[in-house]
Order: structure tokens, then sequence, then C-alpha cells
């Protein structure tokens, strides 16, 4: 059996009707946006436990917790980081204004995500919040 080979300009006709389609609608790209590459910081509804926890057990644990209570701040529960986050300190220090020592110590600075965060949830969310004696 004679198998029939197709040769010549007839078979680049596919090849570049392809590179033709490539050229005109390049594959990627067209889905990126400003969105998709910088989320948005989202600083609605701050909890301690599920947003400013995991800033402060990235950044500022081991120092801060009740065994290492340095500088007199604990951050490990929302109790004790309510203290410094009411008195200003937490915030003063995050943003590393020149009256106190800027935190993290020895680390670089926290995003602007995470020091918008924190604000959010030292003016809106559990600090400002009465405190419960009774859940
Ligand atoms: C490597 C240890 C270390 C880390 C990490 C660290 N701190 Fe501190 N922090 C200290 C020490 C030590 C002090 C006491 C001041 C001093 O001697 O530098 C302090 C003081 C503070 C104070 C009181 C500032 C003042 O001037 O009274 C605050 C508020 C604070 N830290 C918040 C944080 C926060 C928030 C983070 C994480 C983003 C953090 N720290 C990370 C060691 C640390």
């Amino acid at each position: 059996m004679k198998i029939h080979v197709r040769s010549g300009l007839y078979t680049l006709i596919p090849i570049f009707s392809l590179l033709l389609l490539l050229l005109l609608f390049p594959p990627g790209c067209k889905n990126y946006n400003q969105v998709d590459l910088y989320p948005p910081c989202d600083t609605v509804n701050i909890s301690y436990s599920s947003n400013i926890l995991p800033i402060i057990s990235a950044n500022c644990l081991p120092c801060h917790t009740s065994i290492n209570q340095f500088g007199g701040v604990i951050l490990d529960n929302p109790d004790s980081a309510r203290i410094p986050a009411r008195n200003g300190l937490l915030l003063k220090a995050v943003t590393h204004d020149p009256s106190v020592v800027p935190m993290p110590k020895g680390g670089s600075k926290l995003s602007d995500c995470d020091i918008s965060k924190i604000r959010s949830w030292i003016n809106h969310g559990e600090p400002v919040k009465q405190v419960k004696l009774f859940r």
C-alpha cells in the first residue's frame, strides 16, 4: 500500500495558518489586569484571630508572648494586645513613628496592607468594642 505524503508548499499552509492565528490572537496575558496582580487590601471586619494573629505570628513572636514580653508588650492574645492597641504604641511601632522603637525589631517594616489591617482592627475591631465579662 502506498502512503501518500503531502509535500511542498501545501504542507506549509496549516503551519502558516497556525502562526498567523498565534500572531493575531496571542495566548495568555489577556486575562491579567491590575486587580489580579495587586489584589485589593481587605480591611473590612478585621478580627484578631483571623486577620491580626497571622501578622503577629509571622513578625512579632516570639518577642511578644507572655513569656518573652519585651517592652512589656504581649501580642499573642487579643486581651493583652488591646493594651498597646488602645494606648497608640502598637500603631506607632509598626508605622515607625520616631517617638517609639520601630517594630518588628531587627526585621523589615510590615507591608502597607498589614499596617492598614492593624489600623482597622484598632479603630473598628475588638479594641474599641466593649469588653464583655461573660460571653
Ligand atoms: C526580635 C524581637 C522583637 C520582635 C520580632 C518584635 N519586637 Fe516589639 N519589642 C522588642 C523589644 C526588645 C522591645 C522593647 C523596646 C526595645 O528595647 O527595643 C519592643 C517593644 C515593642 C513595643 C513598645 C514600643 C515602645 O516604644 O514602648 C511595641 C508596641 C512592639 N514592640 C510591637 C511589636 C510588633 C507589633 C511587632 C511585630 C510587627 C514586634 N514588636 C516585633 C522586641 C521585638
